[in-house]
C-alpha cells in the first residue's frame, strides 16, 4: 500500500524534475543572455567613455590602390574590383611603406586631442597586417615588408600614453574556408565553393589569440563584416559567445565593440555607430536602438572613405568634425575619428593640419568634452549638453540670437560663465529655464561652451 506520505513524496519529486527542467532551461537561456562585465572591464568602460575621442586607421595593402579613382571603395576594391586572390597577394609583397614612422603617428594622433587609436589588424581582404604564426598572408612574411607594425604601433603608444584598440575584420575574402560566403566575396576570388567554416572561426580565434598575447595589454577589438552573413543561417554561426570569452578571459579588461548595426549581443561592450550620430541613420544601416547600458561609439571619416583615396579631397571642415564629436558627447557617445595613412607609410598632410586645429580647440574647450557624459537635455536645434559632477556645458553650436534658454527646471544656478574665456553670462530664471544671455560674438565660435555651475 502506498502511504500518503509516499504519494506527496512521489508527487514533490515530479514537480523537483519539473522545477528543475524549467531551471535548466532557464539557465541556458540565461547563460546565452547573461553577460555580467567583470570588475577591470566596468572600470575600462569608465576610462573609455573619459576619453571621448578615438583616431580610427584604415591602412592595409589596398592602400596601394588608393581607391583606383573610385572614392569610397578603398578598402573594398578587391571586392568592387572582382580581383582574384592570386593576382590581389602580389599587393602583399609590393606593399612597402618605408616611410612609417609609428612614433610620428603616435605623435600625430595624439596633437588631436584624442587618447586612443582603432587600427585594421585584418581587414576584409584577409592580410594580417602583424606578424601571425597561422597565416603565411601577413606582413611579416619574408616577401612582405617584414617589419609587425602593430608591435611598432604598441610601443609607439606606450611611450605615449594612447590605448590600441585592434580593427578585426569577421569576413574574410581570403581564407578558403570562410565558407559559405556571404553577401560578398562570391566566386571571382578563385577559392573552391567549398570550406569548413568552423575551421575558419577557430582560425579567427587563434588570430585573436595572438592578438591578445603578443602585444601587451589592449584597449580592445573593434569587430566588422559581421553583417556579410545577416541574411542567411550563419547569422548566429559566428560563435560569438566563445570569441568574446577568449577575449575577456585573456584580458578582461578590453572591450568588445562589433559595427554589426543591431541590437548589441551579450559579451559587448560598447555599442557603435556608423557615419551616424546615436539614434539617426542618414546612412541608411544603423540600428536606432540606443543601449543605455554601454558605452556608445560613432565612427566616421574625415572625407568619405575610410582607406586612402587618391581622388576623394571632399574632407569634412575642422568646425565640423568638431561639431559631430560635440554632438557626440552630447549623445553620451565617443568619437572615432578616421584617416586612411598612405601606401608609403604617411599620413595624409591635410588630416595632419585637420589634427593640430583639433588639439588647439581642446586646449580651451577640453574640460566640456573630456571625462563628461551627455547632459540632462537631449539634443536641440541648437545644439547639446554635457555634463560633469556639478557642472552643466551648455554646447551652442547653432544659434543666432543672444538669447537662449535651457529647458531645465528646479535647479539653483551657482554661476554661469564662458569655457573660452571665463567671462560671466548673464542669465534668468523664467518659467521655461534658464535663460541666458550670450554674448553676440561668441556665436561665431564653432561652439560656444557656457559652463552653468549647478548649486
Ligand atoms: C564598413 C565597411 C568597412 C569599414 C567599416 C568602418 O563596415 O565595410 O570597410 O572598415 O565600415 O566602420
Amino acid at each position: 500500500m502506498t502511504s500518503p506520505l509516499r504519494i506527496k513524496f512521489k508527487s514533490n519529486l515530479k514537480n523537483l524534475v519539473i522545477l528543475s527542467s524549467i531551471m535548466a532551461l532557464t539557465s541556458m537561456a540565461t547563460a546565452q543572455e547573461a553577460y555580467v562585465p567583470s570588475k577591470e572591464n566596468l572600470e575600462a568602460r569608465e576610462w573609455f567613455q573619459d576619453a571621448k575621442f578615438g583616431i580610427f586607421i584604415h591602412w592595409g595593402v589596398y592602400s596601394q590602390m588608393a581607391g583606383g579613382g573610385n572614392p569610397g571603395g578603398e578598402e573594398w576594391i578587391m571586392e568592387t574590383e572582382q580581383i582574384p586572390i592570386d593576382k590581389y597577394e602580389r599587393l602583399g609583397t609590393t606593399f612597402n611603406p618605408v616611410k612609417f614612422d609609428a612614433d610620428e603617428w603616435v605623435k600625430s594622433f595624439k596633437s588631436s586631442g584624442a587618447k586612443y587609436i582603432t587600427i585594421t589588424s585584418k581587414h576584409h581582404d584577409g592580410f594580417a597586417m602583424y606578424d601571425s604564426d597561422v597565416s603565411d598572408y601577413d606582413i611579416a612574411e619574408e616577401n612582405s615588408f617584414g617589419r609587425d607594425i602593430m608591435k611598432e604601433l604598441k610601443a609607439a603608444c606606450d611611450k605615449h600614453d594612447i590605448k590600441l584598440f585592434f580593427y578585426y575584420s569577421q569576413l574574410d575574402w581570403h581564407h578558403p574556408d570562410y565558407y559559405p560566403r556571404g553577401v560578398t566575396g562570391q566566386v571571382y576570388t578563385g577559392r573552391a565553393m567549398s570550406g569548413d567554416w568552423d575551421k575558419y572561426i577557430d582560425y579567427q580565434n587563434a588570430q585573436l589569440k595572438e592578438l591578445l598575447t603578443n602585444y601587451g595589454d589592449i584597449g580592445g577589438f573593434w569587430f566588422d563584416g559581421w553583417w556579410d552573413h545577416r541574411n542567411d543561417d550563419y547569422r548566429e554561426r559566428w560563435r560569438l559567445e566563445e570569441t568574446y570569452k577568449l577575449i575577456h578571459d585573456l584580458q578582461p579588461h578590453a572591450l568588445v565593440i562589433n559595427n554589426h548595426h543591431v541590437t548589441p549581443y551579450p559579451g559587448e561592450d560598447v555599442q557603435p555607430f556608423e557615419q551616424d550620430l546615436p539614434g539617426e541613420n542618414h546612412a541608411g544601416f544603423n540600428t536606432t536602438y540606443i543601449s543605455d547600458q554601454m558605452p556608445l561609439e560613432m565612427a566616421q571619416t574625415m572625407n568619405g572613405s575610410w582607406g586612402f583615396s587618391l581622388t576623394d579631397d571632399a574632407f569634412k571642415s575642422t568646425k565640423e568634425l568638431i561639431q559631430t564629436l560635440v554632438g557626440a558627447a552630447g549623445r553620451n557617445s565617443n568619437y572615432l575619428m578616421n584617416t586612411g595613412p598612405m601606401s608609403d607609410g604617411r599620413i595624409q598632410p591635410e588630416n595632419v593640419q585637420t589634427y593640430k586645429e583639433m588639439g588647439e580647440w581642446f586646449k580651451t574647450y577640453g574640460e566640456s568634452v573630456y571625462e563628461t557624459r551627455g547632459g540632462p537635455i537631449g539634443p536641440r536645434p541648437w545644439g547639446v549638453t554635457t555634463r560633469k559632477d556639478n557642472a552643466l556645458y551648455v554646447h551652442v553650436l547653432d544659434w543666432k540670437d543672444s538669447e537662449l534658454t535651457v529647458p531645465l527646471q528646479d535647479v539653483e544656478v551657482a554661476s554661469a560663465t564662458l569655457v573660452r574665456n571665463g567671462k560671466n553670462v548673464s542669465y534668468k530664471i523664467t518659467e521655461g529655464g534658464i535663460a541666458l544671455n550670450i554674448p553676440l560674438e561668441e556665436l561665431d565660435e564653432w561652439d560656444a561652451v557656457i559652463k552653468i555651475m549647478i548649486k
